[in-house]
C-alpha cells in the first residue's frame, strides 16, 4: 500500500501542476479589460459546453430540458390564433451603453415602457446584442440578434428577439456606432466601469415589424440559464452591416466576440406562430 501511494505521488503532483494551471488559465478567461470578472466563456474550458460545471448556480445550463436558443424551423411551427400582437409601449428613455463583459447592451433609467404578453405586463428593463444570431430559423443563422429582455412584477421573463442578416445598417445601431467606439476606447484603457452614457433614445425603431412572430417557452441564453422565458423571436429579418457587427464586437474580450450560445434540443417542445396576416 505505501509503495502503491509513494508511486502515485509524482502523478499527484504533477496532477497538482495542471490543476493550478487550470486556476490560472481560468482567472485570465474570466477577467475582462474593464475589470469585472465574467465566470464563464464561449470558448475553451469555460465555454457553453462547460456552463453546468462552473458554478451550482449554473446547474440549468446542463440540466434543463427548456433550454435556448432553439432552430426554429417554420414547417414545423404551429400558428395559434389565440396569440394576440406583441404590445409594446416603449418610451424615449436614458440610455446607457453598458460592456458586460460577454455582450454589449443598453440599459434604461426608470420606466421606459411595457411589453404585454397574454394580458400581463412585463417591464422593458435591457437589451443586448449576441453575434453571431443565436436563434437560427430552418437551419440558417444569421449575422446578428438583439434580445429585449422584460420582467414582470412577479420576476417572470419575456424576450423580443429580433435578427439581423448582414446588408444595409440598422437605423437603430447606427444611433450608438460613435458611442461602441469609445466604449471600446474605454474597455481598452482599463476603466473599471465600461458604462457610457447616451441620453435619451428613441425605441420608435425597435417596435416596427412585429406582424409575424414565433413564441416558445425557453431559458437565458447565458448563465445561469433561467427556464420559463417566454420566448417571442420576430419572423421579419432586420439588416446589419459588416461596420455595425464589428463595432458590436469591438469592446469584448478574445473569447467574447463570437457570444452565441449552440443550439438546444427542443426535448418536444412546439413553437407556436402568430401571423397577423393569415386568415
Ligand atoms: C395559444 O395561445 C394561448 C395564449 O397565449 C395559450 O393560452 C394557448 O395555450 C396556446 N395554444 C397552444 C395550442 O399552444
Ligand atoms: C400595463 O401597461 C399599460 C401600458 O403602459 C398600462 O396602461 C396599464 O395600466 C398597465 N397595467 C398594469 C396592471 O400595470
Amino acid at each position: 500500500m505505501r509503495a502503491h501511494l509513494q508511486n502515485m505521488a509524482p502523478q499527484l503532483s504533477s496532477f497538482i501542476s495542471i490543476a493550478l494551471l487550470f486556476a490560472v488559465a481560468f482567472a485570465n478567461f474570466g477577467q475582462q479589460a474593464h475589470g469585472s470578472v465574467v465566470e464563464f466563456s464561449y470558448a475553451g474550458l469555460r465555454g457553453p459546453a462547460n456552463w453546468g460545471n462552473l458554478n451550482p448556480k449554473f446547474s440549468t445550463c446542463s440540466s434543463g430540458k427548456l433550454q435556448s436558443p432553439i432552430n426554429i424551423i417554420k414547417n414545423e411551427a404551429v400558428e395559434n390564433k389565440s396569440l394576440t400582437p406583441l404590445t409594446r409601449v416603449y418610451k424615449r428613455g436614458n440610455a446607457i451603453l453598458v460592456n458586460n463583459g460577454f455582450n454589449i447592451g443598453l440599459r434604461y433609467e426608470g420606466n421606459c415602457g411595457v411589453l404585454i404578453v397574454d394580458g400581463k405586463n412585463y417591464t422593458f428593463k435591457q437589451m443586448h446584442w449576441h453575434s453571431p444570431s443565436e436563434h437560427h430559423i430552418d437551419g440558417v443563422q444569421y449575422a446578428a440578434e438583439l434580445h429585449l429582455v422584460h420582467l414582470s412584477d412577479s420576476g417572470a421573463i419575456a424576450v423580443v428577439s429580433m435578427l439581423y442578416e448582414l446588408g444595409d445598417a440598422d437605423p437603430f445601431i447606427s444611433k450608438i456606432t460613435n458611442k461602441l467606439g469609445d466604449l471600446a476606447k474605454d474597455a481598452y484603457a482599463g476603466n473599471e466601469e465600461a458604462h457610457i452614457p447616451i441620453g435619451p433614445l428613441d425605441n420608435k425603431l425597435l417596435r416596427k415589424n412585429t406582424r409575424k412572430y414565433y413564441r416558445y417557452i425557453g431559458s437565458i441564453t447565458s448563465p445561469p440559464c433561467t427556464e420559463n422565458v417566454i420566448w417571442n423571436v420576430l419572423g421579419k429579418v432586420r439588416t446589419i452591416s459588416k461596420e455595425q457587427v464589428e463595432a458590436l464586437k469591438a469592446p469584448l474580450g478574445a473569447d467574447y466576440k463570437q457570444n452565441s450560445r449552440p443550439l438546444q434540443s427542443l426535448n418536444g417542445r412546439k413553437v407556436e406562430l402568430y401571423n397577423e396576416f393569415s386568415d
